[in-house]
């Protein structure tokens, strides 16, 4: 336990690490590759309809974190609980069945496909989920692919691929939605349209438990915060906790104040 995380908890706010009716409850992963340990025992939670970030620098554990919840990485320890069941050793299928989608970091898009067949292709991939959507209508919803079923996706600009592949993943049916850092290389007003669109599907209900590297866009979108540094959780807090302790943004984010 680092001394921020206790200096959080005999301060009280390691209430804000906590979840009182838990959609997501993550505790206690340890996984890794082979025979590295990357996570130590992470522990963090989503609740129904919350947006909540992960938060931390290059190499943390992130993505690890993502792929442990959806099980690309099967962990040795803890456990991953969504929903009231233990779904900590299910395969990344019977995940997405249970509406868990996931977003990649290298948004797998197929470039030779259009818009429409990229959809329909999540709808395969989601064919037995309990709640898919007809990808007409999900396309609806995103104002930039709408226009352009039939643009291939090599034709679509890095914010266009990047709604492209959330549309994918809602298509299979989502409740919650894992981005991982979905931002990433993009233009800033290209940053706000993916913020709107994270925003908006959030309005609709979808919890979402977003990965970033961009603390600002982590602080707009986000109402509780989890910094992981070399695979431990070492501070959670509110937007307004977060954005104070210009320690945390220093020492773990590399965020000058
Ligand atoms: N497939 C893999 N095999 C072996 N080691 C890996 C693999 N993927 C990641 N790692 C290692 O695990 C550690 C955590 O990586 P991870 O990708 O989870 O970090 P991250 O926080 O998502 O980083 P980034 O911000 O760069 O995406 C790193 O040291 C990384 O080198
Ligand atoms: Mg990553």
């Amino acid at each position: 336990m680092s001394d921020e995380f206790r200096g959080a908890a005999e301060s009280g706010r390691l209430d804000a690490g906590a979840c009182e009716d838990p959609l997501l409850d993550v505790s206690g992963l340890v996984a890794g590759y082979g025979a590295t340990e990357v996570l130590h025992g992470v522990s963090l939670c989503v609740g129904e309809g919350e947006v909540v970030s992960l938060v931390g620098r290059n190499g943390a554990g992130k993505t690890t974190t993502l792929r442990s919840v959806v099980g690309n990485v099967v962990p040795s320890d803890g456990s991953v609980v969504f929903r009231g069941e233990d779904v900590t050793r299910l395969s990344p299928e019977e995940t997405v069945r249970r509406n868990v989608a996931f977003v990649p970091e290298e948004r797998r898009i197929f470039p030779g496909l259009t818009v429409a067949e990229n959809l329909r292709v999540g709808q395969l991939g989601g064919g037995d989920t309990a709640d898919p959507r007809d990808p007409e209508e999900v396309l609806a919803e995103f104002e930039n692919l709408r226009e352009h079923p039939d643009r291939k996706g090599a034709a679509l600009s890095g914010g266009e691929q990047q709604m492209l592949a959330i549309a994918r993943a809602l298509v299979a049916g989502a409740d919650l939605l894992l981005l991982d850092e979905p931002t990433e290389g993009l233009a800033p007003y290209v940053v706000r349209q993916v913020e709107d669109l994270v925003n908006g599907l959030n309005d609709e209900g979808i919890s979402v438990l977003l990965v970033e590297q961009n603390v600002e866009v982590a602080l707009e979108l986000a109402d509780r915060h989890y910094v992981l540094d070399r695979g431990e959780i070492v501070y959670h807090g509110t937007s307004d906790q977060l954005r104070d302790d210009e320690a945390v943004l220093d020492r773990h984010l590399g965020v000058t104040t």
